[in-house]
């Protein structure tokens, strides 16, 4: 496994890799990988045969009051694990690498980026896509990888490769969780044992709105009344956003249609965690 730390060399590698043929494919990270991280690693094993990860803290996707200091890191074992799945080439840059001095571009992606963490997190997601941007600049994947979990992420980068005519198949990944059913996040690690009891509340707010649509619910405020109630039975909880929204556009819906998304934040003491899933018709 290489581990290559500079953009200049991982372009001249991403061009051999191309010309001599291989289908690459790209797992961005912020390290500190989990299980739901190797998944997306072995889906992108499966369906490429060179499989490049990256680990880079992306500060311009923090606001000055999150949590970038305290983020979850550890190189050694990121790189075991990766040695473990498989992966080819870890492209590790560095700050200075990624923003070098007089850095001043940013790409910024209009509608979809306004709803759900939209809301709470300013500036958050042109973090996210800028960094996303100059990491495929940088890999010149023909594939990319990323989790259902981050749903609006997901729906961020997919609206950015098809403006800005990237020629990157994007890939989402199922959310992996825990036996318990609290799905899998770096986050997680900031959890007590108190709070990650209280933290499965997410979990459980999916499978009761799930359970309310198959029963034939169809109004937005009474699923939401439902689960708002459950998850105060919860200690440390404060709810972010709870939204029943269009799939594609993220817009809050009226009434439920043949396929909605849910997707909800929840402070659970200092850490915020985000799930989701589809109310579709069967
Ligand atoms: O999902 C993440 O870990 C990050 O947002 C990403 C896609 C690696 C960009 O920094």
């Amino acid at each position: 496994m290489e581990v290559i730390k500079t953009v200049k060399d991982m372009q001249r590698r991403a061009d051999k890799l191309r010309l001599a043929g291989h289908m690459v494919s790209l797992v961005p990270t912020m390290g500190f990988l989990h299980e739901g991280h190797l998944e997306l690693m072995r889906v992108a094993k499966k369906n490429s045969d060179k499989l490049i990860i990256s680990i880079f803290v992306n500060p311009m996707q923090f606001s000055p009051t999150d949590d970038y200091d305290e983020y979850p890191r550890d190189t050694e074992g990121d790189l075991k694990k990766s040695r473990e799945v498989g992966v080819d080439i870890v492209f590790m840059p560095s700050i200075e690498e990624m923003y070098p001095e007089n850095y001043q571009t940013n790409v910024h992606v209009e509608k979809v980026t306004r709803h759900l963490c939209g809301i709470s997190r300013h500036g958050h997601f042109d973090g996210v896509s800028t960094v996303v941007c100059k990491l495929f600049n940088a890999t010149k994947p023909h594939l990319a990888f990323f989790g259902q979990k981050d749903y609006q992420q997901l729906t961020v980068i997919s609206r950015m490769i098809i403006d800005l005519n990237m020629d990157i198949k994007i890939v989402g990944v199922r959310t992996v969780r825990e036996p318990d059913g609290l799905a899998m996040s770096s986050r997680n690690s900031y959890l007590n044992a108190e709070e990650r009891e209280s933290a499965l509340c997410l979990k459980k707010s999916l499978d009761l709105a799930g359970q309310m649509y198959e029963k034939g619910e169809r109004s937005p405020a009474a699923i939401k009344e439902a689960v708002e109630a459950l998850i105060k039975r919860h200690p440390f909880t404060e709810i972010d956003y709870f939204s029943l929204c269009d799939p594609v556009t993220l817009e809050d819906v009226q009434t439920l249609g043949h396929e909605n998304l849910l997707a909800l934040a929840v402070r659970i003491g200092k850490t915020r965690l985000i799930d989701n899933c589809l109310l579709r018709k069967t």
